[in-house]
């Protein structure tokens, strides 16, 4: 009895050993484990054999059979492990992470161009004495136009190309100016020197130079003995702190309901020629009226420039529309 059974724990020792030199991967050793060790392995059925096997003989064939199964499973164990360590040792390889390398750049947002011109104006404005005020952009007829001197039948009209809305009187604010009657009403009779910035809307075919939406920025001052020569002299310094103090400033003659008088002012450009920049002048008394103030005891002066318009000049951008195509290689730039 002992015999057959020395026999077939041979036989399982060698299966066992030619099975384990064909594996070759850590999951193969545990598929052999189950193979031999398992609850239905092989060598499972042979510890029933035990029963069969004589008393005096019992000692021995537990023995060897104790043998077979210390061996199997060592075997099977040393291989396994060293299996994994390769693998282990190939995946740390892949998974590496060369700390020496350069990371890569976290793209950073920013301001927009125009938000920066802005704040650049507000600052050159502040050390003038300017308060920055915001007002709606949604505005009535008589604030964005009849309270401006621009009755309904005025002929100026026609250059507000005007967005109405679906309620009667209102509409999107053409310009920034209704924004002086809103300033005047609250500080009335309080002087005033104030910058009010903002988007403004006309209904006009988009092209380089046109864009439905823009920003303006208004100019307000009121006060005791305020005079030409102080609007001449704000803007010369906003000018030349802006553009640079090379820069020849030109005042000339010019219409607009809400001023008088009123003039349009340029700038030298680099070729002999001038820039138009903005439209300002001398409140109208109507509008200082308007406002709650007494055009016989106060004057004042107001100004409006197309932010873009600056903006394109600043940094010699010749489209308009790239201000708002949201192409990031435009943006990126500034
Ligand atoms: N509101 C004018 C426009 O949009 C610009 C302007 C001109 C504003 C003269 C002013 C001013 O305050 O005095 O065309």
């Amino acid at each position: 009895m002992i015999d057959v059974l020395k026999q077939e724990i041979d036989q399982i020792r060698e299966a066992a050993q030619a099975d384990l030199s064909q594996a070759d991967t850590s999951d193969a050793c545990e598929e052999l484990r189950i193979k031999y060790l398992g609850r239905n392995g092989l060598v499972t059925p042979l510890m029933q054999k035990m029963k069969e096997v004589p008393n005096e003989q019992k000692a021995e064939a537990g023995k060897l059979l104790n043998g077979l199964k210390q061996f199997v499973e060592s075997e099977i164990e040393q291989a396994g492990e060293k299996l994994k360590r390769g693998e282990q040792d190939v995946r740390l390889k892949q998974e590496a992470v060369d700390v020496t390398l350069p990371g890569r750049p976290v793209p950073l947002g920013r301001l927009h161009p125009i938000t920066q011109t802005l704040l650049e104006l507000y600052d050159i404005f502040a050390e003038m004495g300017f308060q920055v005020y915001q007002t709606r952009e949604v505005e009535t007829d008589e604030m964005n136009f009849q309270m401006l001197n621009l009755p309904e039948d005025h002929p100026a009209r026609d250059m507000h190309d005007t967005f109405y809305t679906k309620d009667k009187g209102v509409v999107l604010r053409t310009h920034t100016s209704p924004g002086q009657i809103h300033l005047m009403k609250e500080r009335c009779p309080d002087p005033i020197r104030a910058v009010l910035p903002g988007k403004c809307y006309r209904f006009e075919q988009t092209d380089a130079s046109h864009e439905w939406m823009f920003y303006q920025l208004e100019g307000i001052a009121i006060g005791d003995n305020i005079t030409l020569a102080d609007l001449k002299g704000t803007l010369n310094a906003f000018i030349h702190r802006t553009f640079g103090k090379e820069r020849k400033v030109q005042f000339r003659c010019s219409y607009f309901p809400f001023t008088e008088p009123s003039m349009e002012v340029a700038m030298s450009d680099k070729d002999g020629g001038w820039l138009e920049i903005l439209g300002s002048g001398m409140m109208h008394p109507i509008v200082l009226r308007n406002g709650g103030y007494d055009p016989e005891k106060v004057s004042g002066f107001a100004f409006g420039m197309g932010v873009e318009r600056i903006a394109m000049l600043k940094y010699g951008i010749d489209d308009i529309r790239q201000f708002y195509s949201n192409d990031l290689r435009f943006l990126s730039q500034f």
